[in-house]
């Protein structure tokens, strides 16, 4: 079976360049976009993931702050950072980095959001109208998935589509898009998560198989069809004592026995990780051309 190496890496920058060209758009119209990222703590995967969004942001000329809170933040000194961040025009999009330290509310922080400015898509007004099927906010790392999909020309249409994880931002939100009556979805899609009881045979009917549960190279190769299309939402720091980091990434597919039996695989790292970045720009360029009331 030829296997075609789904490559994130290359797909994110061509997005990365055709937002470029709607920044210059704005910018020329006298709007600058603008997205703020307040980082709580001192999580060092938040730190990286936040400092990779900023510098993202920089690269493609929309402007970017990143607002660090100590640890020890309270509910009331959050809740005023995101209402100041909501009153600012000339910021479009507002992400709070999770997870949150565990004193803090996180569902009451996103609720905070206006959802004009939720670019992140976590906001249960945006949640709801992806579930609709209408224009909104789509929870990026989903919203990811599906642009490679297009871009690769994998039609989700008719399809078995078979996601593992139930997660807010990517189990459920996807399972949203891809039954949507639309071009891009009308696909038959199930949802396994930890309470199902024959993930493997469910797995092995897939004619498109999304593992996003967090569990290191759990998808194995006789849980996979001939043939099929595998998408590894998998972001695993597992221990690595011949890397100087001390650790590596692993997916939650097991690549290296799966990858022949597949049509198409996105790898980990450089398949779907550097799309959540490139939708999250792409929702915040959309946010500004909604201030300036420009169609993209
Ligand atoms: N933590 C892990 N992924 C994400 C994300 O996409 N957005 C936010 N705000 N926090 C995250």
């Amino acid at each position: 079976m030829e296997t075609v190496l789904i490559d994130g890496k290359k797909i994110s920058d061509e997005i990365k360049d055709e937002l470029k060209i709607r920044v210059e758009r704005l910018r020329g119209a006298g709007v600058v976009p603008g997205l703020a990222a307040v980082l709580v703590g001192d999580n060092p995967a938040s730190i990286t993931y936040v400092n990779s969004k900023a510098k993202a942001c920089e690269k493609i000329g929309i402007y970017s702050e990143v607002i660090k809170k100590p640890k020890e933040i309270s509910q009331k000194e959050l809740t005023a950072v995101v209402r100041d961040l909501n009153e600012r025009h000339e910021i479009d999009g507002i992400l709070v980095q999770s997870p949150l330290p565990s004193h803090l509310d996180e569902h009451a922080v996103t609720l905070l959001i206006e959802p004009g400015k939720d670019v992140d898509g976590f906001h249960p007004y945006n949640v709801g109208l992806t579930l609709i099927g209408k224009p909104s906010f789509r929870s990026c790392t989903p919203y990811g998935i599906i642009e490679l999909m297009r871009r690769y020309n994998i039609d989700p249409s008719g399809k078995e589509v078979v996601i593992v994880g139930r997660s807010n931002i990517v189990g459920k939100p996807l399972m949203a898009m891809l039954i949507q009556k639309q071009k891009g979805a009308n696909a038959t899609v199930t949802v396994c998560h930890s309470g199902t009881k024959n993930i493997a045979e469910i797995c092995h009917r897939a004619d498109i198989l999304i593992a996003a549960m967090g569990s290191p190279a759990f998808i194995k190769s006789d849980m996979v069809k001939d043939g099929a299309v595998v998408i590894d939402v998998g972001i695993n720091r597992v221990e690595d004592t011949g890397s100087s980091k001390g650790y590596k990434l692993v997916g939650d597919v097991d690549f290296e026995e799966c990858r022949k039996k597949t049509s198409f695989i996105t790898p980990v790292p450089g398949g779907v990780g550097p799309m959540t970045i490139a939708m999250l720009l792409s929702n915040t360029v959309l946010s500004a051309e909604n201030r300036l009331k420009i169609q993209p």
